[in-house]
This record gives structure tokens, sequence and C-alpha cells, in this order.
């Protein structure tokens, strides 16, 4: 690619991620990954249970249904419910490291280069635990952080453990956020009520 148009998009996508979230000086943490991750296995819906807060999130009720469309890749297909209406984005998520499974990259666009998408700690059948970070020259990182869960809450219990594996890694998650998951039938409820009254 032209080093200016590779420029020009790095630069957009810096600024989006900047203006998303607080950065912070250094390089990226380097936490330590899920062990012998299985793609495969990691597949289905997750729920998100909690973050940090990102400002292109806004919604509630926010899901995704990760499908394999090959190995070591696999079709991303996000939801939430945002002013009572359901919005979808659809991406790709690949293994990027493949010495490391766990190390996926995810990107919603074919302009924008692949975000990181680590999967620090999962037993497939009930919790993720989720980390992307970006440098910038090892002079600040802007990171973003997901607790994911097969079900839309996880006990307090699982919640703990799960900022204990951010913390043990050194990632602040003192501003994590429970994400809203109530009241998501709502909008198609409502709808279908409304349809079967005509
Ligand atoms: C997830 O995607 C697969 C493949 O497209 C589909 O069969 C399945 O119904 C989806 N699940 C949900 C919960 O959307």
């Amino acid at each position: 690619m032209d080093v200016q148009v590779c420029f020009a998009i790095s630069l957009v996508a810096l600024l989006a991620v900047v203006d998303a979230q607080v950065p912070h000086w250094g390089g990226c943490p380097e936490p330590s990954t899920q062990p012998a991750f299985n793609l495969k296995r990691f597949m289905g819906r997750w729920f998100e249970v909690a973050k940090l807060p990102a400002q292109f999130e806004k919604g509630r009720c926010i899901e995704t249904n990760f499908t394999l469309t090959s190995e070591g890749s696999a079709l991303v297909q996000s939801s939430e419910i945002l002013k009572g209406e359901v919005r979808k984005i659809e991406g790709t998520a690949v293994v990027e490291d493949q010495r490391n499974p766990a190390k996926l990259g995810i990107s919603f666009s074919y302009v924008l280069p692949y975000t990181p998408y680590w999967i620090l700690s999962t037993d497939y059948v009930n919790l993720a635990v989720v980390y992307s970070c970006t440098d910038v020259f090892r002079i600040f990182h802007v990171d973003f952080a997901w607790i994911l869960g097969r079900d839309r809450t996880l006990p307090g219990s699982t919640i703990q453990r799960a900022k204990a594996i951010f913390m043990e890694n050194r990632i602040d998650v003192s501003r994590m956020i429970a994400s809203s998951q109530e009241d998501c039938g709502r909008t198609v409820r409502n709808r279908a009520v409304f349809q079967s009254s005509l």
C-alpha cells in the first residue's frame, strides 16, 4: 500500500482509538493468554457482561456471535440495542500469531487494520476474559477490556475472578463497569405485539 495512504489510515484509526479511551503512558502490557487456545470451542454466542468504558459502544444488550469460517478465522457478528433499535455489525477475526492462537485480531472494515483481541482466559462454556491494547511508538497505549459470558449475567464471584486475571497482568480495571443486559427482548417483543394487533 502507498505509504501516505497507509499513514492516513493509521492516523484515522489512531484518532478513533484515542478519542474513545483514556491513554496510559508507556507501551502495552504483555499479559499471559489462554494456553492451548481452541478457536473452535470459542465459537458461538457471547454476551458482554462488563467492560472498560469505550465511546464507540454506547448501546445495551451487546452480544457477539462467532462462526468459524476456516481454520484460524471467524465471522464476527455483533449486535446492540441503541435507542430502541437493534444495530448489527459484521467483522472478521483471525489468529494473528500461529504460535499463540489466543492472540486474535478483529477488523470491522476492510480498510481498517486488525485490532488486537486477546483471549487472556476462557473456559469456553461460561467465561471469557478479553483484552485489546494498541501502543503508539511505546510512548503511550490505549486499551479495552471485556468480561464475556455465555449467559447475559455472571455470578459476582466469577466477575471477581475475571478482574483478578486482568490485575495479575497489570491491567487497570478500576474503571470497569457492568454492561446492561436488561430488557433485551423488549424491542422484539413490542414489535411482535404490534404486528399481531394489526
Ligand atoms: C450464530 O451464527 C450462526 C451461523 O451464522 C447461526 O447459525 C446461529 O443461529 C447464530 N446464533 C445467534 C445466537 O445469532
